[in-house]
């Protein structure tokens, strides 16, 4: 049980203490790690986390997969919806250590390797289903989730399935037009909405710049969800490989 710091602002430190090094710390203070193995977007990836380390955290901080946003951290917003086992879950509110041998698919895990959109971040794009694209990538991963369950819904069910997401700029209109545009083009391949699409158009000229906005890749709006005070240990959420390098992890490999 070894550990360098303790989380920013852990409820259980002693109040300008909070960066203190383990070693001057009570023991009972000192936070255990864990190793974990997540299968996050095909890939296996393996890390020693402390036991308090947020999924949204890991995702965003250990293994650099900016796309998941963070807004209220308290499972309100909708912005750090990531799928666990095909299933919509609220990164912010589950652990790290909790999804050990789990599969994770982020907003990253959508597109073509060929860049290709996947449809429903494809449907977002030409409905203009966002604006300043915080709320993005949360909505894609929940409608991902909610065209699995239902593949020709109304557009009440759309609002209804997609009214635990937030959003501050659109209003919600064109999002839930995307919505419905994605439920018609998913009908017509019979394409899994959890999965990576497969990709089909490499000469679209629209994929890099959709992608970006879609939050596929790492962007300036998806690094301002959270401030350093609030990023808690990561120098103690030891990756196999280095941070920010999903193609270097020891275990890697398709899943
Ligand atoms: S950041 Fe997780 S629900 Fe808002
Ligand atoms: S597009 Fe800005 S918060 Fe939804």
């Amino acid at each position: 049980m070894t550990t360098d710091h303790l989380p920013s602002g852990d409820p259980g430190g002693t109040p300008g203490h909070a960066h203190d090094h383990g070693s001057d710390l009570p023991a009972d203070l000192v936070e255990s790690t864990h190793a974990v193995s997540v299968t996050v977007n095909g890939r296996l990836r393996r890390a020693t986390v402390p036991a308090r380390r947020l999924l949204s955290d890991f995702l965003r901080h250990d293994l650099g997969l900016t796309g998941t946003h963070v807004g209220c951290e308290h499972g309100v917003c909708g912005c750090c919806t990531v799928l666990l086992d095909g299933a919509a879950v609220r990164a912010c509110l589950l652990l790290a250590v909790g999804v050990d041998g789990r599969a994770v698919t982020t907003i990253e895990g959508l597109a073509a390797e060929d860049g290709t959109l996947h449809p429903v971040q494809q449907a977002f794009h030409d409905e203009h289903g966002l604006q300043c694209g915080f709320c993005t990538p949360g909505f894609v991963m929940s409608a991902c989730d909610f065209l699995a369950d239902n593949a020709t819904p109304t557009r009440a069910e759309i609002r209804e399935g997609m009214s635990g997401n937030l959003c501050r700029c659109t209003g919600y209109q064109n999002i839930t037009a995307a919505v419905e545009t994605a439920a018609a083009r998913l009908a017509e391949t019979g394409q899994d909405p959890r999965a990576r699409c497969a990709g089909n158009d490499p000469d679209s000229g629209s994929g890099a710049v959709a992608r970006a906005r879609m939050g596929a890749t790492p962007n300036e709006a998806g690094t301002t969800g959270r401030g350093p005070a609030g990023q808690g240990p990561s120098s103690t959420g030891a990756l196999d490989d280095g941070p920010g390098d999903p193609g270097s992890a020891v275990g890697e490999g398709d899943a």
